[in-house]
């Protein structure tokens, strides 16, 4: 479909004040995504399509989440228009053609937001609560904050604050994925590694292994105490065998190591995908 296609396709699916608020976030998401150097086409689809899902009645969603096989949270259960964000996402693709996996994240996360957010999330969060046809108090001060800020995170922190401050005087649920949006905003953390030991060597040398990484690699450390300065170590990766890292170990010691690791890759490789030696079921 065209960008002219969908919209009218949505002008025929949507009351006509919803499509004027698609209309609406489209053209505030395109001015976001020029400031912040974003693709302006996916913000326009995006925001164009963000609500789409809104041509279903509250009641409706329920139903069509699981036609969808999407999981219904607590927080949903007790408030299913929060539904029409995750059947949107779908509905993109299913009804305008729409086969863009970062629009449909985005129109997923419009809602209550979510950890680790990209660029195109954030501003398509963001140009729903301030285009033109929203009025509600405090609207003014995000209008001004996106005037003002160069900064995307600056604005999409006090939208989640202005956000979570609305859904507590109301009394509703506040959703994890907005406590996490703004918990992840204040205090990036990367995803912790679990690591596993596989095998001590005779001088106390620790060889530890990852599970698979979502790259498929496996990193494999070796850890050796010393008396005098701490601890030596180096960093594997599997099946690589690219080396990372080496602290304090002698090129010979380094050698040995690899050699090791060479002729245990195989192993390393199968308790990484069975979260460990000791998890391995058939050992
Ligand atoms: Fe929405
Ligand atoms: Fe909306």
């Amino acid at each position: 479909m065209t960008i002219d296609e969908m919209r009218h396709e949505l002008q025929r699916r949507l009351k006509k004040n919803r499509f004027a608020h698609s209309i609406g976030v489209a053209n505030t998401a395109v001015k976001l995504a020029k400031k912040f150097g974003v693709d302006e086409e996916k913000a326009y689809v995006a925001g164009l399509l963000h609500d789409c899902a809104r041509e279903f009645e509250n009641e409706q969603l329920p139903a069509e989440a699981i036609k969808r096989k999407i999981k219904i949270g607590e927080v949903e259960n007790s408030m299913p228009l929060l539904l029409h964000a995750y059947i949107g996402a779908h509905m993109v693709k299913e009804i305008y053609g729409v086969d863009d996996a970062e629009i449909s994240q985005a129109i997923y996360r419009h809602t209550v937001g979510a950890r680790n957010m990209t660029p195109l999330d954030k501003i398509i969060y963001f140009a729903d609560m301030i285009e033109p046809n929203r009025n509600y108090p405090g609207v003014d001060k995000l209008r001004d904050l996106a005037e003002k800020s160069d900064d995307l995170d600056e604005i999409i922190l006090t939208a989640l604050d202005e956000s979570i401050i609305f859904v507590i005087q109301k009394k509703s649920l506040v959703h994890p994925d907005t406590i996490d949006a703004r918990n992840f905003l204040l205090n990036p953390t990367k995803e912790p590694t679990n690591m596993y030991p596989f095998m001590t060597l005779n001088d106390d040398t620790e060889i530890i292994h990852s599970e698979i990484l979502p790259d498929d690699s496996v990193k494999v450390y070796v850890e050796t105490p010393d008396s005098k300065d701490g601890f030596h170590h180096m960093t594997v990766y599997l099946p690589s065998y690219r080396i990372e890292e080496v602290y304090r170990y002698t090129k010979e010691e380094v050698d040995r190591f690899m050699e090791i690791i060479r002729s245990t890759a195989h192993l390393i490789i199968q308790f990484a995908a069975q979260g460990g030696f000791e998890n391995a079921s058939y050992i």
